[in-house]
């Protein structure tokens, strides 16, 4: 019998039954590959598997009344992780399946094998399956974490039946896949990290982390030019994903749930990579302000939150006039054209000539901010430079910058002002809006100044 085959693009899994040159669902050009037909995969074809499908969340496939639904209180486990604990929601969820996506080489197995010998300790077996690395490469990594005896298996395997062959076998209670990307299962004959294979493994392990209740961690590389099949594809399919975030050129890492069932969302954990592995940091702002010049004109700082997490954050600012012919704008750390806004309000409402300067603006610590709450400390540091003036270094500030030179409000104010006082900081200059009596009480050593427009702002720090 003639194999059938299909084209499917790898960046959406879109079918067709000819090849195409453009995805006609998702615009992406030469993305389609062939591969076979799910109906030709031999026994375990397409209704074979359909209907193992749909039975993996426990459902009996009768309708319940709500009122009889039971809660399940998810008793979580703790990977002995602060910061990793925090952005699962409080832990590991028996049964879950998490996706922890991030560039190559940020440290993911790193995070995960420290995740791993913690959980072996405490909670019981771990089977810790890499097709990336030998088990040679994993132990000599486990040496620097120092992971001594644990009941902790390593696997070198890339056949999805076959790690699973090993769960059943070991009856680990932690299950990590390092990455989805190398695994392939014997039913598809596509190469590995092609999007059905990637699809596949994704549900594969599902079925098995809900069915055997044991929670499963996924690596996914994301690749700038979207080589391999992105986990983008598996966002739907698992019930957790955690971004891996940072800069090579500097040692904190940042760890960011994008989705999460069991818990809030852009909620953030903060590590530095040391030599012995990932370093939980309880306290960023301290980390963040710890490099700052004092009382150098050009550096603000502003209270951010990233999830339910203030952090407070040095920005720097450059203006000089510029040697070439047109004004070069570089940003690093903020959003381009939040900047060329913040410039124009400068420029046209604050008496600011700027047209022919060259403006940098930089976040230290290689953080990365995109709360309109920055633009007051991102057009403080600006005007500062162009004045030099140093704003005060036990002056913080926040709040959102308007086109008509009106300084606006934000969410989470109180959040913001008990870190600046926290940090000991004695003067807060934010938005009119935002000041709450009762705050101001509470924050005796941390006063705090109202302003209600860019020019108030800037009379409060650097007149
Ligand atoms: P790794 O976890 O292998 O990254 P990923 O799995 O995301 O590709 O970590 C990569 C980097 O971390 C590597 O460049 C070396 C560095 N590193 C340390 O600085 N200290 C350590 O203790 C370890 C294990 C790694
Ligand atoms: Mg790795």
């Amino acid at each position: 019998m003639k194999q059938k085959t299909v084209f499917v693009c790898q960046e959406c899994g879109a079918q067709s039954p000819k090849w195409l040159g453009r995805c006609a669902d998702c615009g992406a050009w030469n993305s389609f590959v062939e591969e076979r037909a799910p109906g030709s995969e031999g026994t375990a074809g397409a209704a074979g598997s359909a209907s193992h499908r749909y039975a993996v969340t426990g459902a009996s496939g009768v309708a319940k009344l709500y009122a009889d639904v039971e809660i399940e209180s998810h008793a979580r486990l703790s990977t002995s992780i602060d910061e990793f604990d925090r952005v699962l929601g409080g832990g590991v969820v028996p049964g879950s399946l998490v996706l922890l996506g991030g560039e190559p080489g940020i440290g993911k197995s790193t995070l995960l094998l420290q995740a791993a010998a913690n959980m072996a300790r405490t909670v019981g077996p771990v089977l810790y399956s890499s097709g990336e690395e030998s088990e040679h490469q994993i132990k000599s990594r486990g040496e620097r974490l120092a992971v001594g005896t644990a009941p902790l298996y390593l696997l070198a395997e890339t056949c999805l039946e076959r790690i699973l062959e090993e769960i059943a076998r070991i009856k680990p209670a932690l299950v990590i896949v390092d990455s989805v990307q190398t695994v392939f299962s014997l039913k598809f004959q596509s190469a590995p990290g092609s999007i059905s294979q990637v699809r596949e493994a994704a549900t594969q392990l599902l079925f098995t982390a809900k069915g055997q209740n044991v929670p499963t961690f996924l690596v996914g590389h994301v690749t700038k030019d979207g080589s391999l099949a992105g986990p983008k594809a598996l966002e739907h399919v698992v019930d957790t994903v955690l971004y891996f975030e940072g800069e090579r050129h500097h040692s904190h890492r940042v760890v960011r749930a994008v989705k999460n069932r069991f818990g809030a969302v852009s909620e953030l954990g903060v590590f530095e990579m040391t030599s012995s592995g990932l370093r939980p940091v309880p306290n960023p702002s301290k980390m963040f302000l710890a490099e700052r010049p004092s009382n150098a004109p050009g550096s603000a700082v502003f209270c951010a939150v990233e999830g339910s997490r203030p952090m407070l954050i040095e920005v720097q600012a450059l203006v000089g006039t510029s040697s070439y012919g047109t004004a070069r704008r570089m940003v690093s750390g903020i959003d381009q054209q939040r900047l060329s806004l913040l410039l124009a309000v400068l420029d046209k409402r604050a008496g600011f000539n700027l047209a022919g300067d060259d403006v940098f603006v930089n976040v230290a610590g290689g953080m990365s901010v995109d709360e309109p709450a920055s633009d007051l400390g991102v057009l403080a540091a600006i005007a500062s430079s162009v004045r030099n003036r140093a704003i005060p270094s036990t002056t913080a500030m926040f709040g959102e910058v308007g086109l008509a030179c009106e300084v606006r409000g934000i969410p989470q104010a109180t959040l913001r002002v008990r870190e600046a006082a926290q940090m000991g900081f004695e003067r807060l200059v934010m938005p009119e809006a935002n000041i709450d009596p009762a705050d101001r009480k509470a924050m005796g050593s941390c006063e705090l100044i109202g302003v209600r427009t860019v020019g108030e702002a800037l009379d409060a720090l650097i007149a």
